[in-house]
């Protein structure tokens, strides 16, 4: 029976997978701001489940991150699926730089937090649900992409410093395609959209069987290979557009 921490366990990806964890037999800690949804998730597994509300662009979500780990009565994994995004052709300033605390300063935030765990009780797991939308600059979502491939990087950083000090800690960057979840759901119609229990279904084999980096599925698998290959001169000359 593992124990495993998911932030933004109130929706989409990280509730699904919150509802696989329960069907293993796992211990959940589930954390996200939205009060009333945490409890509805409880409901489902009293016994297996303990939440915390917390705000990851907020000081004391690290504090919170801490006690609800207490409560669990420890941590061996921890999946971040908290974020973000959306499209802004406009480049609005607010939601650019709301992507940047979110995506950015919020995922450091917890991240750093986990880490520090992990590393004070012996090593463990750590998950994160970037995006293929790493991969390369998009132009119909800015901050996204960039706060993305930011996620990647950071990622590597930190499993680079952990080997170096011995701290015995794994890392997952978890980078799905598009999802059918409330954060597209805003946007219009997506192409190759997956169903998010079979995106939940890959990730519970990660966590299960710790792999460095994972794309979902394996369609998006071969199109980000060849996505890779554009040069930035044509890729800038691509007219990409979304049907709305
Ligand atoms: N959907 C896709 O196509 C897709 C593709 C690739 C990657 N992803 C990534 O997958 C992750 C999960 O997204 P999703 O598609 O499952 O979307 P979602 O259904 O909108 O879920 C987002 C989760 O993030 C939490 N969250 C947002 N802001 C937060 C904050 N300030 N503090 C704490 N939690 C916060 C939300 O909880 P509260 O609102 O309760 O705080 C919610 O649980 C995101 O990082 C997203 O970028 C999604």
């Amino acid at each position: 029976m593992k124990r495993i921490v998911i932030v933004g366990a109130t929706s989409g990806i990280g509730l699904e997978t919150a509802r696989l964890c329960i069907r293993e037999g796992w211990r959940i800690g589930a954390a996200g701001r939205r009060l009333e949804a945490l409890e509805a998730l409880r409901a489902e597994a009293p016994e297996q489940i303990e939440i915390e509300p917390l705000d990851i662009t907020r000081d004391d979500a690290p504090e919170r991150l801490e006690k609800l780990i207490e409560r669990l009565g420890g941590m061996d994994i921890y999946l971040h699926s908290s974020g973000i995004g959306s499209r802004n052709t406009d480049l609005r300033p607010d939601i650019e730089l709301a992507t940047l605390r979110t995506n950015g300063e919020g995922f450091v935030r917890m991240i750093v937090a986990a880490f520090n765990y992990v590393r004070n009780h012996g090593g463990g797991h750590i998950a994160v649900i970037s995006s293929i939308a790493g991969t390369k600059g998009l132009g119909s979502a800015p901050a996204y992409s960039a706060t993305k491939r930011m996620q990647n990087t950071y990622i590597d950083a930190l499993s680079q410093l952990a080997r170096m000090e011995g701290y015995g800690i794994r890392f997952t960057d978890i980078r799905p395609g598009f999802v059918a979840t409330p954060l597209l759901a805003k946007d219009g119609h997506y192409p190759m959209l997956m169903p998010t229990e079979k995106v939940a279904r890959r990730i519970m084999q990660v966590l299960r069987k710790p792999r460095r980096r994972v794309v979902i599925d394996r369609r998006y698998a071969l199109f980000v290979f060849f996505w890779k290959m554009i040069p930035q001169w044509l890729w800038e000359r691509l007219k990409i557009r979304k049907e709305e």
